[in-house]
C-alpha cells in the first residue's frame, strides 16, 4: 500500500503518505504547485509565535518546526518528479537562500528554469535576537516542464506578490492559522490564477493544512494533496469540505476528472 488514506472530496484527491511513495502511482497533472520543508536553518530554533493548543496564550518560544527539513534527495526527486509528470509550471516556495539549489535540481531534471519570485510579508516576525534584520521574503522558484514556449496569464507582471501572512477577509475570515507554516489563501489562489488553467490538474506533494486545495476549491481547478503527517491531513480534508460550502468565493464548477485527462492528454 502506497497510501495510508486517501479521501475523495468533490473533485479533489487528498492522500495521507510519503510523497515519494505516492507520486509514482499518479498521472500526468497540469503544474505543481507546492510549499514543502525549507532548509535546516529555517527550520532550527528561530524565535516563532505559537499559539498554546486549547488556550489563548500566545508565546513567542525557540522552537524548530516539528517536520523535517528538506533534503538534497528530496528535492531532486520532486524536480525529477516534476520534470517528467507535469505538462506546465511547477513552483516551489523556498527560502531566500535556497532558489540557486532549486534552480540546480530542476535544471539537472530537465526543467526549463524560470525566474525566483518573492512573496513580501508586510506583517513577518521582528529579529528578536536584534543581532540581524528579520527576514521579511520568501521565494518561489519557478520552472517551466510543459513541451515548447512557456505561458502564464500574467503578461508583463512582476513575480512579486506583498501580501500579509494572515490572509483577512479570505479563505477562513481572519481565523488563525492551524498550522505551523501556512500560506495565505489569498497568495495561492493568485499564484494559480496566475500559473494555470481551468483544465489544469494541480498537485501538491507536501500540502500541509491543504491551503493550495482550498485555493483549487474556490478557482474551480482540480487538486491533489499528499500530507504525511496525520494531524495536518486532517485539518486539510476538513478546510477543503469547508472551501466546499462556501459557494460566495467559489468561481466555477471544476471539469470533470474525465474531461480533465482528455484535455491534459492533449496538451
Ligand atoms: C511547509 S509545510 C506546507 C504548509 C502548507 N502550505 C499550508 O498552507 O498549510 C510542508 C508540509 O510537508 C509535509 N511533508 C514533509 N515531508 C513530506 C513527505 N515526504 N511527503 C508528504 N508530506 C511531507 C510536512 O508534514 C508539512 O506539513
Amino acid at each position: 500500500m502506497t497510501y495510508v488514506r486517501k479521501e475523495v472530496i468533490g473533485p479533489h484527491t487528498l492522500y495521507l503518505g510519503d510523497c515519494r511513495e505516492i507520486l509514482p502511482t499518479l498521472g500526468k497533472v497540469g503544474a505543481v504547485v507546492t510549499d514543502p520543508p525549507y532548509g535546516d536553518d529555517a527550520h532550527a530554533g528561530g524565535h516563532r509565535v505559537l499559539s498554546i493548543i486549547g488556550t489563548r496564550r500566545r508565546d513567542r518560544i525557540a522552537a524548530p518546526l516539528s517536520f523535517a527539513p528538506m533534503s538534497d534527495e528530496l528535492m531532486q526527486y520532486v524536480a525529477d518528479y516534476s520534470a517528467e509528470n507535469c505538462n506546465g509550471w511547477a513552483l516551489a516556495f523556498c527560502q531566500v537562500e535556497m532558489v540557486g539549489q532549486w534552480r540546480a535540481s530542476f535544471e539537472c531534471a530537465g526543467a526549463r528554469w524560470a525566474r525566483g519570485m518573492v512573496w513580501v510579508k508586510p506583517d513577518s516576525s521582528p529579529q528578536l535576537s536584534g543581532d540581524r534584520p528579520a527576514q521579511g521574503v520568501e521565494s518561489i522558484a519557478l520552472a517551466w516542464c510543459g513541451i515548447g514556449r512557456s505561458k502564464w496569464n500574467g503578461g508583463g507582471k512582476r513575480g512579486v506578490f506583498i501580501m500579509s501572512k494572515h490572509d483577512q477577509g479570505m479563505g477562513h475570515g481572519g481565523a488563525k492559522n492551524e498550522h505551523e507554516t501556512q500560506k495565505p489563501v489569498k497568495l495561492m489562489v493568485e499564484l494559480i490564477e496566475l500559473f494555470t488553467n481551468r483544465s489544469n490538474t494541480i498537485l501538491d506533494p507536501f500540502m500541509g493544512s491543504g491551503t493550495t486545495l482550498v485555493a483549487c476549491q474556490k478557482l474551480g481547478r482540480v487538486g491533489i494533496g499528499i500530507e504525511i503527517e496525520p494531524k495536518y491531513f486532517d485539518i486539510a480534508c476538513r478546510r477543503v469540505e469547508e472551501a466546499m460550502r462556501q459557494p460566495d468565493l467559489f468561481v466555477e464548477t471544476p471539469a470533470k476528472p474525465e474531461q480533465l485527462s482528455l484535455m491534459e492528454a492533449a496538451e
